[in-house]
């Protein structure tokens, strides 16, 4: 009774035509192709192969899979996640069983069998450790990378790297010669000033491109013991607390880059939260936290919801409304 509800509602028409069959939301980014671009970030629902079949069959357009580093990493102490008002903030400390390992066990098993891209978000903390991840990836049946320049609670990662622009630019340089049919994405984070700055160099390092925001490093203490909550003390604040600042990142960055390819993430939670992303120049967007509040029909919702928009404001394309947020 719901489906078919859902179908005469979908089907508010052109000439008679499901809007679905119509209008699509395919894209292109770069060389790959991807359903509709709605993707799951990085450190949701991604660890285990039978999660990405899940995320695959729930519409999402392309997976990110947890940060992996070279080595093996056991993670913060519990507990590794609390509540804020509109969000979470997560300490896991970059939990995971090493590149190779997840690369061999889990990725080289799916890579041909599921019909979506994925791609992995690698967190290297140095030149050398980014020179032996490629070198694993390479025969993967991989295309694209995430390099995660942003985990803003474990040192020497994420924000470290992106604090050091001369490592940054070799760690691009490197992986883009190493990987060089690859994707290479970076994903950045909020807590700098020169955003400008550190995009060229991004850019110019050979980055195809830039994924916006990572979680704001954050802290909860708890009032009776007097201390912080997290077992890892500092955590990532995510979810619609940060939709705002991640939304204005997306929208300096393509006032700098028009041409080139910028994927928003940060509390996306609804169909007009996109709209607001491509307005602002988002080609894609990612989500994540959302899922823990409205579980995965949130990729339908969002299919559903922006076709629905398109049609009413009359494009025919998602690619006809990025960035028009700046037209004025
Ligand atoms: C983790 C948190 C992040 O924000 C991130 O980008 C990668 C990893 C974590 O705690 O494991």
């Amino acid at each position: 009774m719901k489906k078919s509800l859902r179908k005469l509602e979908t089907k508010c028409t052109r000439n008679g035509s499901f809007l679905s069959d119509i209008l699509s939301l395919e894209i292109n980014i770069e060389n790959i192709k991807l359903r509709n671009p709605f993707i799951l970030a990085s450190g949701i629902l991604d660890v285990t192969p039978s999660l990405f079949f899940r995320v695959a069959s729930s519409g999402a357009g392309a997976i990110v899979t947890k940060t992996v580093t070279l080595e093996e990493r056991k993670g913060f102490d519990n507990p590794v996640i609390t509540d804020a008002p509109c969000g979470l903030i997560n300490s896991m400390g970059l939990p995971n069983p090493g590149i190779k390992y997840f690369v061999n066990k889990y990725v080289k098993s799916i890579i041909d069998k599921i019909d979506i891209p994925i791609i992995l978000s690698i967190g290297p903390s140095s030149v050398k450790d980014v020179y032996e991840m490629s070198n694993i990836v390479l025969d993967s049946g991989l295309k694209w990378i995430e390099i995660n320049a942003s985990c803003p609670h474990v040192k020497g990662h994420g924000l470290t790297v992106l604090g050091d622009e001369s490592m940054l630019g070799e760690i691009i340089r490197v992986t883009k010669k190493k990987l060089s049919n690859f994707l290479i994405f970076v994903k950045i984070s909020a807590h700098i000033t020169n955003l400008a700055k550190i995009a060229e160099t991004i850019f110019s390092s050979g980055a195809d491109g830039i994924v916006a925001i990572n979680t704001l490093r954050a802290i909860a203490i708890d009032i009776w013991s007097k201390k912080p909550i997290l077992g890892g003390i500092f955590g990532g604040l995510s979810g619609p607390a940060i939709k705002p600042v991640a939304l204005r990142c997306v929208y300096e960055l393509y006032q700098y880059f028009p041409e080139k390819v910028i994927i928003g993430v940060g509390g996306i939670s609804s169909w007009r939260d996109a709209i607001e992303f491509f307005l602002a120049g988002a080609s894609a967007i990612q989500i994540g936290s959302v899922i823990a509040f409205k579980d995965l029909n949130i990729f339908k919702e969002l299919n559903d919801g922006v076709i629905k928009y398109l049609n009413k404001e009359g494009y025919d394309s998602i690619n006809e409304i990025i960035g028009l947020a700046h037209r004025f």
